[in-house]
C-alpha cells in the first residue's frame, strides 16, 4: 500500500468514498474538493492500484470555514488539524488508516500537536475507538449545526 500526496486525477476516487462515508464527515462537491485540496497540507491517499482511502489535513491560518477547524484556531497557535480520514467500506480492519495517520502524524510532528473531532452523540463508534487506540485525548465538545455533537480530540506529538 502506498501512501501518496493527493493528485487533482484522485477527485473522483475521494469524492465517491467522501460521500459514501456521510454518517462521519462533511459532504463535498467537485468544487469544494478542489477548494478544500488547496488548503491541505498534506493530503493524502491510499493506493494500492485503486484509491482505498484517504486523509486530508490543514495547518492554522487558512481561510477554511469549518466551526471545527476554526474551534482549534482559537486555542492553538500551531497544529496538524486532520479534517477527515475516510477508508473503503470494504477496505477497514487492515490497517490502512493507521498508515495514512502515521504520514499525517510524521508531517505534522513539528507543530507538537495533532487535532481532530470525531462525533459523539451519536457516536461514531469505529472511528472514537480508532482515535482513542492511538492515543487522541478529549478536551472539548462542540454542537454541529447538524444537531449531533462532536468530541473535539488532541494527540500531543512532543
Ligand atoms: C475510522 C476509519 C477511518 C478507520 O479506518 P481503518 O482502516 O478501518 O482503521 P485501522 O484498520 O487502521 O484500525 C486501527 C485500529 O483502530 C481501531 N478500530 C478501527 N476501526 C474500528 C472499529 N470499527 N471498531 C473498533 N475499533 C476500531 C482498532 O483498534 C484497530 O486495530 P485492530 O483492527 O488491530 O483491532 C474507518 O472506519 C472509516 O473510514 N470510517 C468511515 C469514515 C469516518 O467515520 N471517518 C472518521 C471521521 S472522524
Amino acid at each position: 500500500m502506498l501512501i501518496r500526496p493527493y493528485a487533482p486525477s484522485d477527485a473522483d476516487a475521494v469524492l465517491a468514498l467522501n460521500q459514501a462515508a456521510l454518517d462521519g464527515v462533511g459532504p463535498l462537491n467537485q468544487e469544494r474538493l478542489s477548494w478544500l485540496a488547496g488548503l491541505t497540507d498534506p493530503a493524502l491517499v491510499a493506493d494500492d492500484g485503486v484509491v482505498a482511502g484517504f486523509a486530508f489535513v490543514l495547518r492554522p491560518g487558512t481561510a477554511y470555514d469549518s466551526m471545527n477547524y476554526r474551534w482549534f484556531c482559537a486555542r492553538h497557535d500551531d497544529f496538524g488539524y486532520l479534517d477527515r480520514i475516510v477508508v473503503a467500506p470494504s477496505r477497514r480492519r487492515h490497517g490502512i488508516a493507521t498508515l495514512l495517520y502515521d504520514a499525517a502524524e510524521d508531517s505534522g510532528r513539528q507543530t507538537g500537536l495533532m487535532v481532530c473531532e470525531v462525533y459523539v452523540d451519536p457516536p461514531n463508534v469505529g472511528s472514537l475507538a480508532f482515535h482513542r487506540a492511538r492515543g487522541y485525548k478529549e478536551v472539548g465538545r462542540l454542537l454541529q449545526a447538524n444537531g449531533k455533537t462532536c468530541a473535539m480530540l488532541a494527540k500531543d506529538l512532543t
